[in-house]
C-alpha cells in the first residue's frame, strides 16, 4: 500500500475544490453561519467540518475512503484491521472489552487501569478478576503485572475470556506482553491492550514491543496522545483472532453517527506522517527526554527515573519518552510542583500525583522547551523545597472488591460523607484526573487508608472526580 497517500484528507481537499453547495448539516455551512467561530478557527478548518456524504464515506459502514484510510493504518500498525474512533480512546477501550466479553463473563486485568476500562465493565456487565500490579515504594507508583500473577489468575479462572494489559502505564512501565500473550493464548483467552500511551511503540526504534507485534488480539491506541492527531481521535487495532465485522458492530453501539472529519482527517494525516517519519520523530523524542532526564537528575532532589527500574517482572520494559519525575525529596508532592510550574512558570505538564510529575515528550517538542522545564525545576527546588516529612507514600491501594462494578453502580445507594464512609462499599468512582485511574471503583470496600488518601490528595490540590457530589465530599455507597 502507498503510505504516502491519505485518502480521507485527499477526499476533503477535493470536496473543497469542487465548491459544493451545502443543504446538509452542519448548519454553520463552512463557518458562514457563525462568524466568531470562523474567525477563531479559520475558513479552512470550518470548510473541512462536514458530515458524512458519498464521496467521504461513512464511519459506521466504511466502503471507500474511510475503508482505505483504515486499511493503510492497519498496515502501518501491523494489524489485520483498524478502526478509526472519534470518541476518544475511551470508546476504543470500551469497544475492545465489549467485543471480548458479554455480561457475566470474566476478564483478567490489572486494577491500575484507566476509568474507561472499568466503565466498560459497568456497561457490559463483564466481571473483573483483578491482578494487583507491582508497586515501587520509593516512587509511590503502581507498576505492571507480574507474569506469574497473570498465570495464577488464569489458572484460577480458566473460564475468563480475556486478559487486559496496559502497554505502557501512564508512567511508561510495560509488563511482559509477549509472555502474557503466549500464556493467555494457550488458554484460549484474548489479549486486549490499552495503548493509550503507546502509539510511538509502532514507529520508534528500540521501543518496548507494541501490542500487534507481541501477537495481542486488540489494542486501543491514542493517536491523539503521542501520534500527532487531533484530541479525541483514536484507533482500535485488531489481530488475526478477532472477527472485525463483529467489532465494527460493537463500535456502532457507542460511536456517534456524525463523526468529525477534522478528527478523521487528522488520523489519516498523522498515520501518513508516522509511517514516513515516525522513526526519526521518536528518535528525537527519546534524545530530548534522555537529555532532560540527565539534566534534571543533576539538579538533585528530583529523580527522573528510567530503565534502571526494570526488574524483568512487574517492570519488564520502560518507555524512554515518558519523563516521569519523582519530587518527594524536595518535600513537595507532584501535584504541588505541577501547580507551581503552571501558575508561576507557564509550563503545563501532563499530570502531577502525590509523588511525581509526568512530562510527555512527543512529536512536537523542541530543545528550548526542555531547557525551560529544567530551569524551572531548578528554581522550584531553590525557592520552594522543604523537609520531606508527613508525605503520603503511595498512589495505589489494593482494592477489596465486594461487588462487580455493574452490581454496585446500579444498586440502591445512600449518600454518606466520605470522611465517615469507612467500611461501606462504594457505589461510584473516586479518581484524580489525570491520570484517571480510580482510587475507588464501584463495588470496592472503603478503608481508612482510602479515606486518608482522598483527603490528602484533595488538600494537596489534586482534581478529584467521579462522585455525584461535584465537591467530592460525599459518596454514594451500596445500601446494606
Ligand atoms: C491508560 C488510558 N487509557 C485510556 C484513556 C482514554 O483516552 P481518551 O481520553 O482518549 O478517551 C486514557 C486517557 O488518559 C488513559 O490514560
Amino acid at each position: 500500500m502507498d503510505q504516502t497517500s491519505a485518502p480521507i484528507y485527499e477526499a476533503l481537499e477535493k470536496l473543497r475544490r469542487d465548491r459544493v453547495v451545502h443543504f446538509d448539516v452542519p448548519g454553520h455551512k463552512g463557518g458562514r453561519g457563525n462568524k466568531e467561530l470562523l474567525q477563531f478557527l479559520g475558513e479552512k478548518c470550518l470548510k473541512a467540518d462536514v458530515n458524512s456524504m458519498k464521496p467521504l464515506d461513512n464511519l459506521n459502514h466504511p466502503v471507500s475512503v474511510i475503508k482505505d484510510a483504515q486499511n493503510l493504518a492497519a498496515e502501518a500498525f501491523g494489524a489485520k484491521s483498524c478502526f478509526f474512533i472519534v470518541n476518544g480512546t475511551t470508546a476504543a477501550v470500551q469497544a475492545m472489552i465489549m467485543s471480548a466479553c458479554k455480561a457475566g463473563e470474566k476478564i483478567i486485568m490489572p486494577r491500575n487501569v484507566h476509568r474507561s476500562a472499568i466503565n466498560a465493565l459497568i456497561i457490559s456487565g463483564a466481571v473483573p478478576v483483578y491482578v494487583n500490579p507491582g508497586i515501587n515504594k520509593r516512587l509511590g507508583i503502581a507498576l505492571g503485572m507480574s507474569v506469574s500473577d497473570v498465570e495464577e489468575a488464569i489458572r484460577q479462572n480458566p473460564d475468563a475470556k480475556a486478559v487486559f494489559v496496559n502497554n505502557p502505564t501512564y508512567y511508561g512501565i510495560c509488563s511482559s506482553l509477549q509472555r502474557i500473550v503466549e500464556i493467555a493464548h494457550r488458554h484460549n483467552m484474548l489479549v486486549l491492550v490499552d495503548e493509550a500511551h503507546g502509539t510511538h511503540f509502532y514507529f520508534g526504534e528500540d521501543m518496548p514491543v507494541s501490542a500487534m507485534k507481541a501477537g495481542a488480539d486488540m489494542a486501543a491506541v491514542s493517536m491523539h496522545k503521542t501520534g500527532g492527531s487531533l484530541t479525541q481521535s483514536s484507533i482500535l487495532l485488531c489481530g488475526e483472532n478477532v472477527n472485525s465485522d463483529y467489532v465494527r458492530q460493537i463500535i456502532g453501539l457507542m460511536q456517534t453517527t456524525s463523526p468529525s472529519y477534522l478528527l478523521l482527517a487528522s488520523l489519516d494525516i498523522a498515520r501518513k506522517n508516522l509511517s514516513l517519519h515516525g522513526a526519526e520523530i521518536f528518535r528525537r523524542a527519546v534524545e530530548l527526554s534522555q537529555y532532560a532526564r540527565n539534566e534534571i537528575n543533576k539538579l538533585g532532589g528530583y529523580y527522573a527515573f528510567s530503565t534502571e527500574i526494570i526488574d524483568n517482572d512487574t517492570v519488564y520494559d520502560f518507555d524512554l519518552t515518558k519523563l516521569s519525575i519523582n519530587t518527594r525529596d524536595i518535600g513537595l508532592t507532584g501535584i504541588e510542583v505541577y501547580d507551581i510550574l503552571r501558575d508561576e512558570y507557564g509550563i503545563q505538564v501532563e499530570f502531577g500525583d502525590l509523588g511525581n510529575i509526568l512530562a510527555v515528550i512527543s512529536t512536537g517538542d523542541r530543545p528550548m522547551e526542555i531547557e525551560r522545564l529544567v530551569s524551572a525545576l531548578y528554581e522550584i527546588k531553590r525557592l520552594y523545597s522543604r523537609e520531606p516529612v508527613g508525605m503520603f507514600d503511595l498512589n495505589y491501594i489494593n482494592p477489596d472488591v465486594v461487588y462487580t462494578p455493574r452490581q454496585a453502580f446500579y444498586s440502591n445507594k445512600k449518600t454518606v460523607p466520605i470522611k465517615d464512609s469507612k467500611g461501606e462499599i462504594s457505589g461510584e468512582f473516586v479518581m484524580a484526573y489525570p491520570p484517571g485511574i480510580p482510587i475507588l471503583a464501584p463495588g470496592e470496600r472503603i478503608t481508612e487508608e482510602i479515606i486518608e488518601y482522598i483527603i490528602y490528595a484533595k488538600k494537596k490540590g489534586c482534581l478529584l472526580m467521579g462522585t455525584q457530589d461535584i465537591k467530592v465530599e460525599n459518596i454514594n455507597v451500596v445500601e446494606g
